[in-house]
């Protein structure tokens, strides 16, 4: 868990690291090169680990070499299986799908179970597969996909929500062994496809509209390895900015590519806060007062769902009501109660939150749900007076690299420690003299549960 101390700007400089998002998918992807693939940019991660081992159980040899790049190598072609024990750690893994069937005819991948954003089906990425001629079937919780030869076809991959990001990926992998012409209508344009689709044309593939919803694709025969450099973390330097914003601080932010993030710009710009843009570096200045704002989040241009529970945190400081909408993942509020046991005033309308700010958030213990809602526990606590607890932030290192050593030394106070009694600030304990008022019997309240090192580890052998 986190000890957050709040209450100070943040000041100083700090880098983005390379895209979660985009890097799995091209891991995933290298699976269909020969040779080995090199990758610059690719985080230290929870998820990156999980998917090379994914890979690894695949036939590949995934190794980190001493500059941070990642090399990869498919030595055994023969393996298609991607095992429940992993792909249910992370959902990403559905990823191994497309390249799998492309490259080796066959896969067999677990279906992804539930999750805390909300309900996260796969049906588009199998319509589409199936389109370009595969069978597909589902048996005991696994997905048994086989295809002697792909063939090109005309696919149309929009939902209820939009378009996939991990869908098209999928697809995209498997059309570029597909014979013939594949259109894909209703793609994803997100950033992070467009560097996958970047890193199969440097591979051999003939893939045209990347970044647009119609992409267009020659079939080939085969891709070989090279060396791609992953683009910067576009919803890491949004939660950067969201940083400097929420604490009164002022933060130049590196390694960024600001097209990636017009539509962050302008919210926060309505909002008061001040962003220069130089290059591929930005400076973020807080306003002295936040103004209200509705957001909605929606596929890329739009703002990114992934940058929701952020907002909502910076809009809960803001003067007057804001209204965040989530029209991709309209369960995805989990940050709400959490939010408000540090004070926030939300109310939840449906795929909606209502916000009314309030001056100050007050520091509390609070357990975060999944990676973005960690994210915005975190900002939430950074600005909050006094100490907080975040529990959970395994949740947090499944998609930001060294966040709270980058947020330290920026001028943060954040502490990682063992989810333990004896680490919960007493700041965030009634004491006896609080306690005794509430109980009925004044001989129920118990004893504040300050154990030390010693007696906790005792306690702990005993039990
Ligand atoms: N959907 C379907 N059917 C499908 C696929 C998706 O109905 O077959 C729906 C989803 O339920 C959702 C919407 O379509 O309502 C968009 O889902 P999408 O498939 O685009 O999401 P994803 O590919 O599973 C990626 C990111 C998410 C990010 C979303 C949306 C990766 C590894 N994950 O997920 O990132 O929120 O796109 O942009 O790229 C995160 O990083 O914290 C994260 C959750």
């Amino acid at each position: 868990m986190f000890v957050v101390r709040g209450g100070r700007p943040l000041r100083g400089r700090v880098s983005v690291s390379g895209a979660k998002n985009a890097a799995l998918p091209i891991m995933a992807a290298a699976l269909s090169a020969r040779g080995t693939t090199l990758l610059r940019g690719v985080p230290e991660l929870v998820d990156v680990s999980t998917l090379s081992q994914v890979l690894q159980s695949l036939g590949m040899t995934v190794e980190r070499h001493a500059d941070g790049t990642l090399a990869l190598t498919a030595e055994d072609d023969q393996r298609c299986l991607a095992d429940y024990e992993l792909v249910r750690r992370m959902r990403a893994s559905v990823c191994v799908l497309g390249p799998l069937l492309g490259r080796r005819g066959r896969a067999c991948v677990s279906l992804p179970g539930g999750c805390n954003i909300g309900h996260r089906p796969i049906d588009l990425h199998l319509k589409g597969l199936r389109a370009l001629g595969a069978e597909i079937t589902i048996d005991r919780g696994y997905v048994f996909a086989k295809a002697d030869q792909l063939i090109g076809t005309d696919i149309y991959l929009g939902g209820s929500f939009g378009s996939t990001v991990t869908g098209t990926c999928n697809v995209l992998c498997a059309a570029v062994f597909a014979k013939g012409t594949t259109t894909i209508s209703s793609a994803a344009c997100e950033p992070e496809v467009v560097d996958l689709g970047n890193y199969l044309n440097e591979m051999g593939a003939r893939i045209e509209g990347l970044g647009t919803p119609f992409l267009r694709i020659e079939g080939v025969e085969e891709l070989n390895a090279v060396e791609h450099t992953v683009i910067p973390d576009r919803i890491e330097a949004a939660t950067l900015l969201v940083a400097a914003a929420i604490t009164g601080g002022c933060l130049q932010i590196d390694n960024v590519e600001p097209t990636h993030l017009a539509a962050v710009f302008d919210v926060l710009r309505m909002m008061g806060v001040g962003i220069e843009i130089s290059g591929k570096s930005l400076t973020v200045i807080a306003p002295d007062k936040l103004r209200s704002l509705d957001v909605t989040a929606l596929p890329y241009p739009g703002i990114p769902t992934d940058v929701q529970a952020q907002l909502t945190a910076l809009l809960s400081l803001a003067n007057g009501i804001s209204v965040v909408t989530d029209k991709i993942f309209p369960d995805r509020f989990m940050h709400i109660p959490e939010l408000m046991r540090m004070g926030a005033n939300v109310r939840r309308e449906g795929a909606s939150s209502i916000i009314s700010g309030i001056g100050t958030l007050t520091g509390a213990c609070v357990m975060a749900s999944d990676l973005r809602a960690s994210a915005a526990l975190l900002l939430a606590a950074l600005a909050a007076d006094g100490e907080s607890v975040i529990r959970r932030v395994y949740h947090l290192d499944r998609g930001y690299e060294r966040l709270e050593r980058k947020l330290n030394d920026v001028g943060a106070d954040i502490e990682r420690v063992i989810d333990l009694p004896e680490n919960m600030p007493h700041s965030l304990q009634l004491s006896v003299e609080e306690q005794r008022p509430l109980a009925i019997d004044s001989s129920d309240v118990p004893a504040p549960k300050f154990l030390s090192r010693a007696e906790a580890a005792r306690q702990r052998a005993e039990s």
